[in-house]
C-alpha cells in the first residue's frame, strides 16, 4: 500500500512549498495538480478558446494531453508532448486555469491521472480537491490556508524573484477572485474534508509548517 498526503487550500497558502519539502524529507513524489490544470488553460490560450465557454473548452479536452514526468525529482508538464511547466506559472495562465476547472470534462480528466500517479507512488499531491474528491483515502489531509493579504504579498515577492513584478493591490484582487470562484464553483468546490487538518500558515514559518505536516503523517501513518 502506498502512502498519500494530500494537501489543499487556496492559492498562494503556500502548499507547493511546503509539498515540494515534505516529499523531499519523506522522499515521496510531488504531485502538483494545479499545474495541470494550469497546462490544460495554456492550451485554451494558444488555441484563442474562450475560457467561459464551457461547450467549446469541453470539446477541446480530447485533443489535449497533459503528461506528467519527473526529471531529478522534479515535476515537469507536457501538453501534447511540449514541456510547458515554465510557461504555465504565468498569471494569466493561473486565471484561466481557474475557469476552466470549474468544467466536469476538464477535471474528470485530470482526476484520472491524478489517480494514476497516487496509486503508484508515495505522493505528496497539492490543490483543491484532494483530500474530498481525488483522493478520499489519502493517509493524512491537510488544509492550508493563510489570510488574503499575507498570500497576496508572498505571491508578489516570488513573481518580483522571478522577474515577473505584479501589482500588490492587483494580486490581492486576483486572488479573492480565484478563491470566490474555487470555494462557490459547483464540481468539487474548494472546501476542508472533515478529517483534514487546518493549517494557518499566516503567522509560521516554512520549517515550521513543514514539520506540523510530517508529524500528522507519522501520527496517522
Ligand atoms: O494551484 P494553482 O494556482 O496552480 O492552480 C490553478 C487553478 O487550478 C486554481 O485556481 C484552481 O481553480 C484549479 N485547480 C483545481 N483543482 C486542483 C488544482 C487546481 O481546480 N486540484
Amino acid at each position: 500500500m502506498s502512502y498519500a498526503i494530500a494537501i489543499d487550500g487556496p492559492s498562494g497558502a503556500g502548499k507547493s512549498t511546503i509539498a515540494k519539502r515534505v516529499a523531499k524529507e519523506l522522499s515521496f513524489i510531488y504531485v502538483d495538480t494545479g499545474a495541470m490544470y494550469r497546462a490544460m488553460a495554456l492550451y485554451v490560450l494558444e488555441q484563442n478558446i474562450d475560457p467561459q465557454d464551457q461547450a467549446k473548452v469541453a470539446a477541446a479536452c480530447p485533443d489535449i494531453d497533459v503528461t506528467i514526468l519527473y526529471e531529478d525529482g522534479v515535476q515537469q508538464v507536457l501538453l501534447n508532448g511540449k514541456n510547458v511547466s515554465a510557461e504555465i506559472r504565468q498569471e494569466i495562465v493561473g486565471n484561466t486555469a481557474s475557469k476552466i476547472s470549474v468544467i466536469k470534462e476538464v477535471r474528470e480528466k485530470l482526476v484520472a491521472l491524478q489517480r494514476q500517479l497516487a496509486a503508484k507512488e508515495n505522493v505528496v499531491m497539492d490543490g483543491r480537491d484532494i483530500g474530498t474528491q481525488v483522493l478520499p483515502d489519502a493517509t493524512v489531509k491537510i488544509y492550508l490556508t493563510a489570510s488574503a493579504k499575507e498570500r497576496a504579498k508572498r505571491r508578489y515577492l516570488e513573481l518580483q524573484e522571478k522577474g515577473m513584478p505584479g501589482e500588490l493591490d492587483q494580486i490581492e484582487a486576483d486572488i479573492i477572485e480565484r478563491d470566490n470562484r474555487d470555494m462557490n464553483r459547483e464540481i468539487s468546490p474548494l472546501r476542508q474534508a472533515e478529517d483534514a487538518v487546518l493549517v494557518d500558515t499566516s503567522f509560521m514559518g516554512i520549517e515550521e509548517v513543514t514539520a506540523a505536516v510530517i508529524a500528522e503523517f507519522e501520527k496517522k501513518k
